[in-house]
This record gives C-alpha cells, structure tokens and sequence, in this order.
C-alpha cells in the first residue's frame, strides 16, 4: 500500500510524492512499490519512500502484525497530507489466509483512513475489480467509497532474457499436448480439479491421443509447511486411484528457468482457482504465448479474455476438459491464442502501463 502527499499548497506540474509501506515482507508488495516509486520519479515527480524495517528475528505472523502498527505513528507523522492515494495490493500470499486475518491485517491502516479522510478527495485503489468488491463487502464502514483498479504489471524481462530449456528431463517422450498448472500445494487452489479434468478428457479422446498427453502439476512447496506436505500426498494419491500415473508429474519448487521452459512448450496451462483476487499466473502463461484454461471467477475473468486468449470455464472437471479437448483437435489454437496473449499483457499489464495509470491517478488527485 502507499500513500502520497503534495507538499506545497500549490501542487504544480511535479507533485511531491511520499510512499508509506509497512514493509510486510512480502516480496512481491515491495518490489511493487519500488516499481512504482521509480516511474513516478521517471515522470518528473519528488519521491521518497518511508517503510517499518523488516526484522527476520521475529516469527512470521508476529513480525507482520508489528509491522503494521508500527507503520501507524509513522503514519501520524506525515503530517496533514494533502491527498492521500492508498494502494490496497492484497499480496499473493495472504489470499489464501482466513478473512478475518485480512481484516486484522487491514484494519489499523483503514482506521486511519476513515479517521482523516473525511473530507478529502482520496483514492483508493485495489489489483482488480474483484477484490474492489471484496473490499467493499469487507470494510463495510467504507462502502461510500468506489475503489478504482491499478492492475499489478507483470515484469518481463527474466522472461525476456532466458532462452528456453528443452523439457526432455522433465516430459516423458512423445507426448505432443502438454498441459500445465502452477500453484502452490494448498486446497484452495483446487489442483484437483485439474486432475479430475484430465480423467474426464481421457474418455473423450481415442487411445491414440489420449497417449500422448500429459499434465504437469507444478508448485511452490516448502516441506515445513503441513499443508503442502498433505496436499501433494492428497493428490498423488488421487492420481493413483484414477490410474493417471503414467501422464501426471509432480513438481514441486521449481526453478525460473524451468517455469519459463514449461510455459514456452507446453499447450496450454489450467489455472484452478476459484476467486482468485488477482492471479500473476495467467499473466505468465500470456506473455510466454501459452493459452490459459481458468475458472470463470476473480482475477482471471479480468485478465484472460475467453475464446481469445483462452477459456473461462465453470470450476467443474466436464468443462474444463471440453476446453482441453479443443487444443487436441484444432493444434492451431495454441499459436493464435497465444500472439493474442502476450499482445494482451503488453497492451495491459506492462510496466509502462502499470506506470501511466498510476500517474494518472496521482495528477488526477491535485487537480
Ligand atoms: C524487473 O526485474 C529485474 C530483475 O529481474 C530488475 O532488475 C528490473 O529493475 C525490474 N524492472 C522493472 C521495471 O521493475
Ligand atoms: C473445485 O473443483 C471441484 C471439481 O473438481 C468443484 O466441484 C468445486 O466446486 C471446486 N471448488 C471451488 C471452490 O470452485
């Protein structure tokens, strides 16, 4: 989240900006911020950036909460700002917490918002219409105020700049429809509805197809972490009782390279989530040229355009399957899906984009 203020009482044509962030140790948060602080710069505005430091000695959810009330006084501090644009990017990972970890973790900060906002011509901006309505339904008290949408931009250039890997050690030979999922070994990802997909879509095509198809589920997995170590036992499991051993791998923590290998070669990934809040995985596959298969909810429906750069379907293993069969008879669909793809995420998820509309949000507020 970050949050500005003109200096001056005449703002000018170069806006002061101060980024607050609470440094929550979330990767993905801060490189965001400093993606956004840099563009600002580029465009002619004065920025700094405050943030709480991030101390490892502390455990993780402890060391978040004291992050985030430490963020207050440093808030109380910035004294009488004059506008105040507040970027609520639910990180990634906390997606997948409870609610009322959300809310716990928003709350300090939305308080403060209410408390000094009254009045003013604030901006609130969230990753994607989705999660404007979940914030919304959450912080009822704010229900006045119509979050706008900055979509996080996904950066290329590790994309760019790795040639990809063959997949020989990776994919049993022969197999020309290679299907992908990426996400981490939890339940909310609904990986098996991946796996149900795969058993529906063996009884729609010939033995001769059928043998040469083959689904990678690929995710982050950290052996400390009790869910990942059930859910993946959970899955090989199911992959056993279905006898689909022979055309599923399983792949836990991967590298860059790798993922950058799989999207290139493989024929289209299957994005499994059910309202997701944002999801950079279909922005990956896009920009790699890999059509996506992802559930008609969140983030993907903002992101993947059905028919074009891909299919939105019901979170339901018949569906999902009909859109993978779709690949298998029309081989051509992989090449035009996939230009249309990478040409969508240039055109909207770039950094370029990402910068001239959050631009336009901060002059918008001076105004
Ligand atoms: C993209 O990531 C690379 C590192 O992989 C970094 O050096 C570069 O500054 C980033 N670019 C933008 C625009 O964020
Ligand atoms: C997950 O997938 C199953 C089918 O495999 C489906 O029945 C279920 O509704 C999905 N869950 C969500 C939350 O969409």
């Amino acid at each position: 989240m970050a949050k500005k203020r003109g200096q001056d009482e005449d703002p000018g044509p170069n806006p002061s900006v101060l980024f607050l962030h609470p440094d929550l140790g979330v990767g993905g948060a801060e490189r965001l911020v400093l993606d956004a602080a840099l563009a600002l710069q580029a465009r002619g505005c004065s920025v700094k950036i405050w943030t709480a430091h991030y101390d490892p000695g502390h455990s993780f959810a402890d060391s978040r909460e004291l992050q985030v009330s430490a963020c207050i006084p440093v808030l109380k501090l910035a004294r009488r700002p004059k506008k105040i644009l507040f970027y609520c990017h639910f990180p990634d990972l906390l997606l997948t917490r409870r609610d009322s970890f959300l809310k716990h973790l928003y709350r300090a900060p939305i308080d403060w918002i209410e408390e000094y906002t009254t009045g003013m011509a604030d901006c609130i901006l969230v990753n994607s219409r989705f999660t404007a309505a979940v914030f919304k339904e959450t912080f009822k008290s704010l229900s006045h105020i119509d979050p706008d949408v900055l979509y996080p931009s996904l950066n290329v250039t590790s994309f760019d700049s790795t040639v990809p890997e063959k997949l020989d050690d990776l994919v049993p030979k022969g197999k020309k429809f290679l299907f992908l999922s990426i996400n981490r070994y939890e339940r909310k990802k609904n990986l098996t509805l991946a796996l149900e997909a795969l058993g529906k879509l063996r009884g729609r095509l010939t033995s001769q197809d059928w043998d040469k198809v083959h689904l990678i589920m690929a995710g982050g997995y950290d052996e400390r972490v009790l869910e990942n170590v059930e859910h993946y036992q959970e899955l090989k499991e199911m992959v056993q009782q279905s006898d689909l051993g022979q055309c599923v791998t399983f792949l836990r923590s991967f590298s860059d390279t790798q993922k950058i290998a799989l999207l290139h070669g493989c024929t289209s990934v299957l994005y499994t989530p059910s309202n997701e809040h944002f999801g950079i995985v279909p922005l990956e596959a896009m920009y790699m040229q890999c059509p996506v298969i992802a559930v008609n909810s969140g983030g993907p429906l903002e992101s993947v355009v059905h028919g074009v750069t891909g299919f939105l379907c019901e979170p339901d293993p018949v569906h999902f399957s009909e859109a993978m069969e779709k690949f298998i008879h029309e081989p051509s669909l992989k090449a035009t899906m996939g230009l249309a793809g990478r040409a969508r995420v240039k055109e909207k998820f770039s950094s370029a984009a990402f910068t001239e509309q959050l631009y336009q949000y901060v002059t918008k507020l001076l105004v």
